[in-house]
């Protein structure tokens, strides 16, 4: 597990730091319980988003938080509006009309566990209660527009529910850039948004947000293509999603095999950590995030 790994770096942030970054479980449960309209409704949420899941975007969001040496106190509401997005994003993923998958974070998927219906509906009401979530976070109103406005970009029709559409339909005949595009609209955009929040939330310059943006675009990039990876590769008790579940897609790994994809997830995290370099000393628990992703397991 990621927090396990990190506990184990010796220069990441100390024990505490890294476990109360996790107060985001008890954040999210707070939300759940809160929504009592339709118990089975309230249930399926509360089991998408609260039996596992790796947290990374929430940790994405505190590493991004620290380069401007914002405490994650301050962050949680963005990143329980990030993770409960995600989550709605597998929920939908796993349903037959997708991905078609059994089993997501070690048990029977949403639908699989309640049924179609509920599993839809958790998921449209899971996103609906991310934005409502981010528009209340306690910041000052520009940024949460700030925010709200490119949450909702990252994950649209010009983000991640685009991309899912592309990478259902399969329509880039195996071009590489076509897929590039796919996965930075698919994952990039969300990723790319949780490394932008710090800039975002510290009103730094545009230029600042660019280039955290972009190496979100990167981050995404080979996040999703360790995913792609695992589900050709992986041992199923650590992923805790079937494998094989994309081997009728074609995707960078399966396009330029693995050696060469290798190449390429090393060539971008040096530079991604290159473009760290100018954050310092703040920039420790971001650094390790990305040496996790390009050897991560699970
Ligand atoms: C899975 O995301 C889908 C991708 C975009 C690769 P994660 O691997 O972050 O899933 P959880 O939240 O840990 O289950
Ligand atoms: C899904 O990608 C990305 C999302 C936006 C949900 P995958 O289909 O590869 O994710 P997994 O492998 O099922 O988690
Ligand atoms: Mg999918
Ligand atoms: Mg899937
Ligand atoms: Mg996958």
């Amino acid at each position: 597990m990621l927090k396990q790994k990190l506990l184990t770096q010796p220069n990441v942030h100390s024990l505490d730091e890294v476990i109360s970054s996790f107060e985001i479980d008890s954040a999210i449960k707070k939300i759940i319980d809160e929504q009592t309209g339709a118990t089975r409704l309230q249930e399926a949420m509360a089991y998408a988003t609260l039996k596992g899941g790796k947290r990374f975007r929430p940790l994405l969001i505190k590493a991004s938080g620290d380069l401007f040496g914002i405490p994650f106190k301050d962050l949680v509401s963005v990143a329980v509006a990030v993770e409960i997005l995600h989550a709605y994003s597998l929920v939908h993923d796993d349903l037959p009309a997708m991905d078609d998958s059994d089993t997501r974070r070690g048990q029977p998927s949403c639908w699989r566990q309640f049924d179609e219906a509920t599993a839809i509906l958790a998921g449209d009401t899971l996103l609906t209660l991310a934005f409502e979530t981010l528009a209340s976070a306690p910041l000052s109103a520009p940024v949460c527009l700030e925010l709200v406005t490119k949450f909702a970009r990252a994950c649209g029709g010009n983000g991640m529910a685009a991309g899912q559409m592309l990478d259902i339909s399969q329509e880039h005949g195996g071009n590489l850039e076509k897929i590039e595009y796919l996965q930075k609209l698919k994952t990039g955009e969300l990723i790319a948004f949780c490394c932008e929040v710090g800039a975002i939330v510290a009103q730094a310059g545009p230029e600042v947000k660019k280039s955290l943006k972009e190496t979100g675009y990167k981050l995404g990039l080979i996040y999703q293509m360790t995913d792609d990876f695992l589900d050709l590769k992986g041992d199923v008790a650590s992923i805790g999603k079937p494998t094989h579940q994309d081997l009728d897609k074609v995707t960078i790994v399966s396009l330029l095999g693995y050696d060469k994809a290798r190449v390429m997830i090393d060539s971008y995290k040096n530079e991604i950590k290159d473009a760290l370099v100018g954050f310092g000393s703040k920039a420790p628990l971001f650094e390790e995030i990305v040496e996790w992703v390009v050897v991560r397991e699970g």
